[in-house]
């Protein structure tokens, strides 16, 4: 087992220097399952589309992007002066930075890693929080505090890496909280597209002049290549956003495709078909393959071995009460609902201690248990995004993507040959 040392890559989607790292064929075929793009798209009238756009690439694009700020503006119920389309939910996330430089911001973790990189581009202090380490639940009176202490708290919803969706109220409490104290709140709903029933936060913007939502549609359409995406606000801290912004960042390809993507209805409608099959199918298979899963409002899951039982000397195991709608009570934590509990398992203490939020490292034996899963699953074809980047979970998890019913299959049936050492 030759390994290199070709470093671990900060995104998913890196296959050449994973299999680089693991001594495998720079050709090797696999499915990616580390990158979270709608496997349905890109739609079929887009390469067209593109085609007929090239004949725009002589010209500057509009440095207002006023067609694409209007049907941003009509498809999410605000004024185009709400709209900001950048390149890609990255370049959103970098202007909230810079409009924010030298100042403090909150980050929730594990969570999306250029919060805290762009933060600390433009010298923010930043104020690192942790889920809590059971369910990735909010702390919430953590959180407050957090918007209180800071100039900006940044939050995923739904969370990558985890799927977990903060819930609305709790929004409107830190945005409250916020608002008394001047600290804005950064919403990023990259993943929302892929939440049923809908979760996105737009009538929101009316009540809320600190709220800052951010989009993609780099993952729903699949044109990460492509970079597009676009954040929207209160008009007047989207005009110092935009300030910001340097000219022509999107470009005319990206930006003649943002009325023609918004309007196909069709499309989306076909994405939430195949994730209204997929997603439950996945979610069972991969908790019967003994793996643990969070439960996901998004299009990928946070998995990882299930533990076996540790040293838990002076501590007792952990019984959670079954939330409802998760489904028949299996294991003993509750996104172990479809798992049968095995004979003599035990919940590892993964305890917050007093309650707050901490990230709790893993034991070695469980970091060697999820790299050895990831190593096998590179084996068989399937590239898992591995979770050492984000904080908190220190590679004790795999983030998996769903895919089409025959790459999902082809998931569970490489799981289904793992033999744990
Ligand atoms: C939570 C989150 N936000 C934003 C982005 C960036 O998306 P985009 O491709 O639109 O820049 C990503 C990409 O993985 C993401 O996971």
């Amino acid at each position: 087992m030759r390994r290199s040392d070709e470093a671990w890559p900060s995104h998913g989607g890196q296959a050449a220097t994973l299999l680089a790292r693991f001594g495998l064929p720079a050709d090797r075929e696999l499915l990616d399952f580390s990158a979270n793009i709608n496997p349905l798209g890109p739609p079929a009238w887009l390469a067209e589309r593109l085609l007929a756009a090239l004949d725009g690439l002589a010209r500057y694009p509009d440095p207002d992007y006023r067609e694409a700020r209007e049907a941003i503006a009509a498809a999410e119920g605000v004024t185009p002066a709400q709209v900001l389309p950048t390149n890609g939910g990255a370049e959103a996330i970098f202007l909230v930075a810079a409009a924010h430089a030298g100042g403090r911001a909150a980050v929730v973790e594990p969570t999306f890693s250029e919060y805290a990189r762009a933060c600390r581009q433009y010298g923010l202090t930043v104020d690192a929080r942790f889920l809590e380490s059971q369910r990735f639940a909010l702390d919430e009176a953590a959180a407050l505090e957090a918007v209180a202490r800071n100039d900006v708290l940044f939050l995923c919803r739904p969370n990558n890496p985890t799927g977990t969706l903060v819930e609305r109220r709790v929004i409107e409490r830190l945005l409250a909280a916020g608002l008394e104290r001047g600290g804005t709140l950064v919403v990023d709903e990259a993943f929302v597209d892929f939440v049923t029933p809908d979760e996105r936060l737009t009538p929101l913007l009316a009540s809320w002049p600190n709220l800052i939502l951010l989009r993609s549609l780099t993952k729903l359409y699949a044109i990460p290549g492509l970079r597009l995406g676009y954040l929207l606000g209160g008009a007047e801290a989207v005009a110092r956003l935009r300030a910001r912004q340097m000219p022509w960042s999107v470009n005319h390809l990206a930006a003649s495709l943002v009325a023609p993507l918004l309007a196909d209805h069709d499309f989306l409608a076909r994405t939430r078909q195949w994730l209204a099959d997929e997603q439950p199918r996945l979610q069972a298979g991969l908790a019967a393959a003994g793996l643990e899963v969070v439960p996901s409002r998004a299009n990928f899951f946070l998995v990882r071995p299930a533990s076996e039982p540790e040293a838990t000397a002076g501590q007792s195991p952990i019984h959670i009460t079954q939330e409802p709608g998760i489904g028949r009570r299996g294991g003993h934590l509750p996104w172990m609902a479809n798992v049968a509990p095995r004979e003599g398992f035990i919940a590892p203490p993964r305890r917050p201690i007093d309650g707050s939020i901490q990230a709790i490292k893993p034991t070695a034996i469980a970091l060697a248990t999820t790299e050895a899963l990831f190593e096998h699953l590179l084996r068989s074809g399937i590239l898992a995004r591995h979770t050492r980047n984000f904080p908190g979970l220190d590679s004790g998890w795999l983030r998996l993507a769903l895919r089409e019913r025959a790459d999902n299959e082809r998931l569970l049936a490489a799981l289904a040959e793992w033999r744990p050492a």
